[in-house]
């Protein structure tokens, strides 16, 4: 395996100080002893509960082959005798190594924030890219102050574009972010209540978003979705950045990249766009018009780095939704099966609102019911009464049978809703799985969504541990 970083590149990068006997380089970064394995480099980094140095001989142990420490706490880590490069900061040093990625690679980097839909756009473009050229991109949502220097950190040279995702909590978290990334090509998703209990109000949200424009190269490209209600603001505040390329995306006549058609079926969508003057014809292997919206943005980052816009349409027939994120799983019941929508990894009234949209879409048998099982979305902040009432709107328009809600907050929409739809109310999630287990049967749509804190994750579980998998998982029948 060729090498990611010589260690002479690494200790010039982060003026560290070389010590023991060093190997001549490493093959990977890591900030997890548990997964550092042979090759890596691990970065003592101090998080908010736990202190890397405290794990720096259990990364050893696991064949890491050097580590990364901070001249302070080198008298705490006694006796362990290992190649070490010392550093005033660890994380410091890994934001100056992200730097020190940045400036060696000829890769085209695209940076991705918004409300929501950074992940699953952050897949889709890695999709769209592969066929053009080794793609480097951001694992899992590694979006913040550590996961953005080290997947930078981690891009190899060879690398032809480089997909970030950037995410925040709060104001001027961003900034400093995009800073080290220089985007040629930044995407913002969409605008919307998320993390919303650290805001005022939606503008102030958009203007934290916007942080991603200060730090696209002098030449950079903007994508904004254009069906946003903030993309007026966002666009002035581009002008007045004096931000080169800007471009809007989404179904809106004068959109740059634009809809043209959409089908949007159970198990995937088609649609028609018109990507740089082409018509594009395009399968979307997932469902849903979120997943739509979002492939408009992967297909315009697509064109705007010079990818195969193309192969590209091709390789989207390839996505599935994720675990988490929308995975599907038809199980066996008596006398026949259900659909399974796993939404567990995260919620906020945008994407609420997406899922149900999808669920009502889904054609169900005579018998069978759509089952909105519901838990909590948090950071909230003042809003959050509100906001959870307000989903007794999208779960009428979804034609919902029967609503199942676990969480304090989630006590709002189940007074709201009252007796009109059949509802379940459990303080916690162990309680709505033994429901649901003995409640399902054959025909039934449920879908599963909460912020992660929640923990519905595990009626997800239960129901999968219950019920057998069927092969088919994609459509209702
Ligand atoms: N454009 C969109 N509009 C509404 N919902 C979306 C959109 N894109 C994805 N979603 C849904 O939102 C949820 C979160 O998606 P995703 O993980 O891509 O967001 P994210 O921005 O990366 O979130 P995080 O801040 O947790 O990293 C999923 O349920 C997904 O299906
Ligand atoms: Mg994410």
């Amino acid at each position: 395996m060729s090498l990611l970083w010589t260690t002479q590149e690494m200790v010039a990068a982060m003026d560290g100080r070389p010590l023991g006997d060093l190997p001549e380089g490493v093959t990977g970064i890591s900030i997890d002893s548990r997964t550092a394995g042979p090759g890596d480099a691990f970065f003592a980094i101090k998080g908010d509960k736990f202190d890397g140095h405290d794990f720096a001989s259990g990364a050893i142990a696991n064949g890491a082959s050097l580590l990364v420490v901070s001249e302070a706490k080198l008298p705490a880590l006694g006796r362990l005798i290992a190649p070490m490069i010392v550093v005033k900061d660890v994380l410091a040093a890994l934001e100056d190594l992200g730097r020190a990625a940045r400036a060696r690679s000829e890769a085209r980097i695209i940076a991705i924030t918004g409300s929501v839909g950074k992940t699953s756009s952050k897949e889709m473009l890695r999709r769209a890219l592969e066929p053009s050229g080794e793609v480097h991109a951001s694992a899992a949502s590694f979006n913040n102050h550590w996961g953005v220097p080290l997947t930078l950190a981690r891009m190899p040279e060879s690398a032809a574009f480089g997909v970030f995702e950037i995410g925040m909590n709060h104001a001027d978290e961003i900034r400093p972010l995009v800073k080290m990334v220089k985007p040629h090509v930044a995407i913002i998703t969409t605008i919307a209540a998320a993390h919303l209990g650290n805001f005022k109000n939606l503008t102030e949200i958009a203007a934290a978003k916007a942080e991603i424009m200060e730090g696209l190269v002098a030449d950079g490209h903007l994508l904004l979705n254009q069906d946003n209600e903030k993309f007026g603001w966002l666009k002035k505040r581009a002008g007045a950045l004096k931000i080169a390329h800007i471009h809007g995306f989404g179904e809106n006549a004068k959109a740059v990249y634009r809809l043209l058609n959409s089908k949007l079926l159970p198990d995937c969508s088609t649609i028609t766009a018109r990507i740089g003057g082409d018509e594009v014809a395009v399968k979307i292997g997932a469902p849903g018009r979120h997943l739509v919206q979002n492939a408009l943005a992967v297909l315009g980052a697509t064109h705007l780095a010079g990818a195969d816009l193309a192969k590209a349409a091709h390789a989207l027939a390839g996505l599935s939704a994720e675990k988490g994120r929308g995975a599907r799983h038809r199980l066996a019941i008596d006398g026949g099966s259900f659909l399974l929508i796993d939404e567990s990894y995260n919620a906020n009234p945008a994407s609420m609102r997406a899922a149900l949209e999808l669920m009502g879409d889904m054609p169900v048998r005579l018998r069978g019911r759509r089952i909105a099982v519901l838990g909590d979305m948090l950071e909230m902040g003042k809003f959050a009464e509100r906001v959870h009432r307000d989903l007794a709107g999208p779960i009428r328009t979804a034609k919902t049978d029967m609503v199942c809600l676990a969480g304090p907050e989630m006590k709002a929409l189940r007074d709201e809703l009252g007796t009109e739809i059949e509802t379940v109310y459990r303080d916690q999630a162990e309680g709505l799985a033994e429901h649901l287990k003995s409640a399902l049967r054959d025909g039934d749509v449920v879908m599963v969504k909460s912020s992660l804190g929640i923990g519905f994750g595990q009626i997800v579980k239960a129901l999968l541990d219950k019920f057998p998998a069927l092969p088919d998982s994609s459509t209702t029948e």
